[in-house]
């Protein structure tokens, strides 16, 4: 194996607030220092010529291994979450995740199928669930890798969303909502609603990611985060419920607005008695 095939990179949009310039410089100045120290790899920062606030942050990783060291080291953490106060941090390119996509994608399908044993397309015209009272009761039950397995941590899905719902178009309700889906192997499809001057054909956030994953060739996902600028979550309209059911399964919807992350559900819950594809196929003809 050449040293291509085992360097990795790392990618993150960063946001700074104002007046941070000074200790942004120093935290970066520090945690590069720190890259070369330790061994782990090289770092470097980039300014947007178009936003005076924003930069790129690239981290060259010697190996997978050498960043998931990194991402465990205190001192980095420290640095980090110092950062985290600082600026709004948007992983675009994850890798460390990349190393194992195949993995994740398998850990992935089990755990949607450990959750409902539906999955994809199969999940949209197949029955697979357990019969009624076949589920393993408490010291029985199984725990799936969705229980078993940290997942998505390192993937900012809410600051996404935020970043995403930046992009609505809202003329008509001044309501701007962001979204941003998760898919099997990591990569994150955001949107954003779209209202036109018929009103009618507005089309909310959560579809625009789903349609936009779909047609990307995404075909499973785990979790999607849902951002308005609202004290009460918004959870998502009717119309989405079931698009991200049938295309989606039983996702974990987080909610959030701009400050905070305020709920987490899982879509089975939102969207109680669901109507799909399963139901189709028993029809008599
Ligand atoms: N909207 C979304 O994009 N997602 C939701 O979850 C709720 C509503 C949009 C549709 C419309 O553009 C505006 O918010 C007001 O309803």
């Amino acid at each position: 194996m050449n040293r291509s095939d085992t360097r990795r990179l790392s990618v993150s949009l960063i946001d700074l607030g104002e007046g941070h310039d000074a200790e942004f410089d120093t935290l970066s100045t520090h945690f590069e220092a720190l890259l070369l120290r330790k061994e782990y790899g090289r770092g470097e920062v980039i300014r947007d010529e178009g936003h005076p606030l924003r930069f790129y942050a690239l981290r060259y990783w010697t190996s997978a291994a050498t960043a998931e060291q990194c991402h465990r080291d205190p001192e980095v953490q420290m640095l980090t979450a110092r950062l985290y106060q600082i600026a709004r941090v948007t992983h675009l390119v994850n890798g460390v995740r990349r190393q194992d996509a195949v993995r994740r994608l398998l850990d992935e399908r089990r755990a949607r199928l450990e959750a409902d044993r539906r999955t994809g397309f199969d999940r949209r015209v197949v029955d697979v669930g357990r019969p009624d009272g076949d589920r393993r009761a408490k010291p029985d039950r199984r725990l799936g890798p969705r229980r078993v397995r940290d997942r998505g941590e390192d993937i900012d899905l809410v600051a996404a969303a935020r970043r995403a719902r930046e992009h609505a178009d809202a003329a008509f309700s001044q309501f701007r909502v962001g979204a941003a889906l998760e898919t099997a192997d990591g990569t994150i499809v955001t949107g954003c609603n779209i209202e036109n001057a018929t009103y009618g054909l507005t089309i909310c956030a959560e579809r625009v990611a789903m349609f936009k994953a779909l047609s990307d060739g995404h075909r499973v996902f785990t979790r999607m985060a849902i951002v308005a600028d609202t004290d009460t979550p918004t959870p998502p309209c009717g119309a989405c419920r079931q698009i991200l059911w049938e295309f989606g399964g039983n996702l974990e919807i987080q909610l959030a607005n701009l400050k905070e992350e305020t709920e987490t559900h899982q879509l089975k819950h939102l969207l109680p008695l669901p109507f799909d594809a399963r139901l189709l196929e028993r029809r008599t003809l």
